[in-house]
């Protein structure tokens, strides 16, 4: 594993934007992390707004993107991503994914993040060309960012950056609220199921699950959680 030296990190995330403009916080501390972050348009927010754990449901944000919330006090974080894949060889079988999971926040002492879900997280996948057309599946994933910053931009306002394992970086994440937007911390759904398990189907066909986000955690989640949530 290559593990890309955190100043190439921040030169990479900030190149975009005004170098002279942007203040770093290199403790971490003086923007806290708990709070409502969102890429992109900001369409996408954690929250009851587009999950429905009871009966394993999603509502289709506006846009795609990504959100966090986190909340220190609780030690919590909660996850939504929206994702559509474009299939440059077949234009109209791109792939879609909503993906959820909450659980405990740990800041590990060499400065890495590890979101650990309790296992009430799943993900509805369509690939409307694929025998597996559109099915929800648990999702319980730990995930380990190895190094997060925020950086306040004098325009935009506080930007949280997370590194995932392999040093990629997650789409910049902006500050819509102080206040976490979450679900109740605790179990949501019961009784948790192996993520081996379907939980639904819109089709009826018996291929067993593919089960691309747990695949992408250990192989390309970077270009899945990066670069895919950029456009
Ligand atoms: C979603 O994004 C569009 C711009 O892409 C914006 O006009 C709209 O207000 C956003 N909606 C929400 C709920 O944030
Ligand atoms: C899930 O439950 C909510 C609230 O009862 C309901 O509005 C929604 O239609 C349900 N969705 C599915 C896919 O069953
Ligand atoms: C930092 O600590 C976490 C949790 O113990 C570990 O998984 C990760 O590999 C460590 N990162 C580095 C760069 O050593
Ligand atoms: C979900 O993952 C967490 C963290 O790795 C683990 O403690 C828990 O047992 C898992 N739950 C299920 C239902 O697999
Ligand atoms: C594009 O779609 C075809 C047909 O479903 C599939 O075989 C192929 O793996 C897809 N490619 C990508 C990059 O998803």
């Amino acid at each position: 594993m290559i593990v890309t030296p955190l100043a190439f990190l921040i030169y990479a995330s900030a190149s975009a934007l005004a170098q002279s403009q942007i203040v770093y916080d290199p403790a971490h501390n003086s923007t806290p992390i708990t709070g409502l972050w969102s890429s992109g348009s900001g369409n996408v927010t954690t929250g009851s707004t587009y999950v429905n754990p009871s009966n394993e449901s999603f509502t289709y944000p506006t846009n795609t993107g990504i959100s966090f919330s986190f909340d220190e006090t609780r030690m919590w974080y909660e996850v939504l991503r929206y994702r559509i894949n474009g299939n440059g060889s077949y234009p109209n079988c791109p792939t879609t994914v909503l993906n959820w999971a909450h659980g405990l926040l740990t800041f590990e002492p060499n400065g890495s993040l590890v979101l650990s879900p309790v296992g009430d997280g799943y993900q509805r996948i369509e690939d409307p060309c694929a025998a597996r057309s559109d099915f929800t599946e648990t999702y319980n994933d730990t995930e380990l960012y190895i190094q997060w910053q925020i950086i306040t931009d004098p325009v935009l306002g506080p930007e949280l950056d997370l590194y995932q394992f392999d040093g990629t970086p997650v789409a910049p994440l902006r500050l819509l609220s102080t206040t976490p937007n979450m679900l109740p911390t605790q179990v949501l759904r019961n009784p948790p199921t192996p993520s081996t398990t379907v939980l639904k189907r819109s089709t009826t066909n018996f291929a067993p699950p593919i089960h691309w986000w747990n695949v992408a955690a250990t192989t390309t989640i970077g270009a899945m959680l990066a670069s895919a949530f950029l456009v």
